[in-house]
């Protein structure tokens, strides 16, 4: 595979995984983080293809369109938008920069990302936009007993990241251009520490293994990929019944709402 790969995140985790698998199989990469050094250390990995660092905040508009000058014109063959952060708390104790943190790098930087490198792909007529989420995108309707702390705003963001590619998903879906959506359970990575929490005595999965499933989910046309659930019909499950309660919709008042 050759081509050129934007990967966000890249300085650790998940990003960092994505940008190693993908060099390992020819593809150049521009790799966005806010740690200069990893992004050099990742670089200096594969000297055969060609890594492009680019340092920036994708939580400020300055650094999205750091970004976005960065690519520039280049035919990006795959975007990943992998970047994130936790800032795992009640959403009244949210301070207010931590959620717009939130706000910029799981929604309007993975917005204007894939904004400015998917009308390329779509005059090209190929091309692949990964969007990495998590199964806490489906756990609006989990009460305060099944999920204590409640991370309203990040769960938010990962919800956005799973319509957002269904949405261009279906609006792609003549052009050539494939979209994933990526589902993690827990990880093992440095996300949760960052933030103090240490989550080492639960069991996780491997970053390498949450590629492994995306790569090969891209490879299925998997539209939604989910490295950790085994029965695949849950998650067909679970859009039928958001289609079906989509369709029971009328323009006349429901009778419960009646007098
Ligand atoms: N770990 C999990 O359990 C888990 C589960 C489900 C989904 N996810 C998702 O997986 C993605 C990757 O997380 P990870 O587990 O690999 O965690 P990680 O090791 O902490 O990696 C997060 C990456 O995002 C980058 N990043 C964070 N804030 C940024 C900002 N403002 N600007 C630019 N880059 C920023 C970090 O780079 P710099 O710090 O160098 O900027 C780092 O490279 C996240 O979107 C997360 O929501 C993780």
């Amino acid at each position: 595979m050759s081509g050129l790969a934007v990967v966000t995140g890249a300085s650790s985790g998940i990003g960092r995984e994505y940008a190693r698998r993908l060099a390992a199989r020819g593809t150049d990469l521009i790799v966005v983080g806010r740690r200069e050094e990893r992004l050099r250390d990742l670089a200096s990995e594969f000297p055969a293809v060609e890594v492009h660092t680019v340092v920036a905040d994708l939580s400020t508009s300055d650094g999205i369109g750091r970004v976005i000058a960065a690519v520039g014109t280049q035919p990006v063959t795959v975007l990943i938008n992998n970047a994130g952060v936790a800032h795992y708390k009640a959403f009244t104790d949210l301070p207010d920069e931590q959620a717009a943190e939130l706000v910029g790098v799981k929604v309007l930087a993975p917005t204007l990302l894939t904004r400015a490198v998917a009308p390329g792909m779509v005059a090209r007529g190929s091309g692949q936009i990964v969007n990495v989420a998590g199964m806490i995108a489906f756990s609006g309707p989990a009460t305060l007993e099944q999920v204590p702390l409640r991370r309203a705003v990040y769960a938010s963001g990962l919800a956005y990241a799973l319509t957002l590619s269904q949405t261009l998903h279906a609006e792609l879906s003549r052009s050539g251009v494939s979209v994933q959506v990526l589902c993690p359970g827990v990880v093992a990575t440095e996300f949760h520490e960052r933030q103090g929490l240490d989550l080492s005595a639960t069991p996780r999965m491997s970053a390498a293994d949450v590629v492994t499933a995306s790569l090969r989910g891209i490879e299925l046309g998997e539209l939604v990929t989910a490295p950790g659930v085994e029965h695949a019909e849950l998650l067909a499950d679970v859009f039928n019944a958001d289609l079906a309660a989509f369709g029971g919709q009328a323009p006349v008042l429901a009778s419960r709402y009646r007098g």
